[in-house]
């Protein structure tokens, strides 16, 4: 359907822009410095996490349950530290490592351990010549960074409302035993905002890979992140292997980066008793051993999944009125224009914007030179290549309410900008 640009008449249209032009000065004048780029947590949920740092000193117990926090050693994490990361991800503490504090390092490391050791007994993939993995888009730039850094072909996929395109998954991994793995983030993912449907949770679990050294890499980095009291419920992609009668399929990750201090908390790992002593294996020799002080801070504030719940509950209200705002901002300015269409995620970090085939590059750049950093156009596919380039993510947690509205009036205008300027090149 035409946008509101495309059906003006051209004098119009002509002096829309102008008009849209003269509004652009206007904010080049103010000089703005603003940046609604990366996903990070503001200053008033970093604060909410501050109370933890007075839970350890040096007058503390520093044993876990019979381990000791203070020395080498117990290399899956703290007892209690595995428990309650089993608790979040709802899984058998048996099979969860508790190791360092960023879950793309363990994500990392595992694909490096695919590529240099090899998977299950199998061949390193370094040694099998090309090998792939699917890469559902928009998605998070760091996992593609990941593999694209070892040569490894990065297919993108299509995200859909309810997940990635579940046919071309199943086509691809099951017919081409050159696809070694998929990235996935299955609950409000980075940055559509989408959770995973139980169908698509049930299809990823009953795959038939052809390469027996495949594994779904499932990133639950927004395991607890809701914005609202009834957040969206995931399938246990667990339970549903079971269900299927599947094994060694898929390693799932998550962290504490979001929850407490983003790189000083835990992240963790869990997989079939097989994958998981594979993973230790590899561990074993990357590190001595675990930040154990920092587990001990954290069970002894978050302590269980109740306490984890509450403690997001107090992040959800600093981050409900930006997401608001945001969907204001964008109903208000660009609803009625027919030229956008943007994500109104329940939980996580971002929403995902389209705008018109061929806009999203030249808005990247024009709020650029308005003063407003934005994650860079095409970084939410691989290579940056954004085929259409629409896609735009968004990260409103970061800036104050004030900064934020600001960069996003400022947003507005040059999407309609764009959008009008396009609409008359195509003339
Ligand atoms: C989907 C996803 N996974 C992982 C991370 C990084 O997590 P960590 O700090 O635990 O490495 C992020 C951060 O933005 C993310 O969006």
């Amino acid at each position: 359907m035409a946008n509101v640009y495309q059906t003006m008449e051209r004098a119009e249209l002509d002096a829309c822009i102008a008009q849209l032009e003269q509004e652009a000065e206007a904010v080049r004048a103010k000089g703005l410095s603003l940046d609604m780029a990366r996903g990070k947590p503001s200053v008033q949920q970093t604060d909410l996490s501050r109370p933890m740092l007075d839970l350890i000193s040096s007058e503390s117990d520093l044993v876990d349950e019979g381990a000791p926090a203070d020395n080498y050693g117990i290399p899956d994490g703290l007892p209690s530290a595995r428990r309650l990361a089993a608790e979040i991800l709802g899984v058998d503490a048996a099979n969860v490592v508790v190791n360092g504090s960023s879950s793309l390092n363990l994500m990392h490391d595992l694909v490096v351990n695919g590529y240099t050791r090899g998977i299950g007994g199998n061949e390193p993939w370094c040694k099998q010549g090309t090998v792939k993995f699917l890469c559902p888009c928009p998605g998070y730039d760091r996992h593609f960074a990941v593999t694209d850094r070892y040569g490894i072909v990065n297919v993108p996929i299509r995200m859909r409302d309810d997940g990635p395109d579940m046919d071309e998954v199943e086509r691809l991994v099951q017919s081409d035993s050159t696809v070694k793995g998929i990235w996935c983030v299955p609950k409000y993912a980075n940055p559509t905002g989408v959770t995973y449907s139980d169908e698509v949770v049930r299809r990823f679990a009953a795959l038939k890979p052809a390469a027996p050294d495949f594994r779904i890499f499932w990133d639950n980095a927004y395991v607890v992140h809701d914005l609202v009291e009834e957040g969206d419920k995931l399938l246990n992609i667990f339970d549903a292997l079971e269900e299927a009668g599947n094994k060694n399929l898929v390693y799932e990750f998550s962290s504490t980066a979001k929850i407490t201090f983003p790189s000083s908390g835990m992240a963790f790992v869990t997989a079939s008793p097989d994958d998981i002593a594979e993973i230790r294996a590899a561990f074993a020799i990357e590190r001595v051993s675990p930040e154990k002080i920092s587990q001990l801070m954290h069970v002894r504030f978050l302590q269980d999944a109740a306490g984890v719940r509450a403690h997001m509950a107090k992040h959800a209200e600093v981050l409900r009125p930006r997401f608001e705002l945001v969907q204001q901002k964008l109903d208000d300015g660009l609803s009625d224009l027919g030229v956008a269409t943007w994500t109104n995620p329940r939980g996580g970090y971002f929403v995902s914007f389209d705008g018109p085939e061929g806009s999203a590059k030249a808005i990247v750049s024009l709020m650029r030179e308005l003063g407003v950093t934005l994650t860079g156009a095409g970084a939410t596919w691989p290579y940056g290549k954004d085929p259409l380039d629409t896609n735009i993510r968004i990260a409103p947690t970061f800036p104050s309410l004030e900064d934020l509205g600001a960069a996003l009036d400022v947003f507005v205008l040059v999407v309609k900008l764009v959008s009008a300027r396009l609409a008359r090149e195509e003339r």
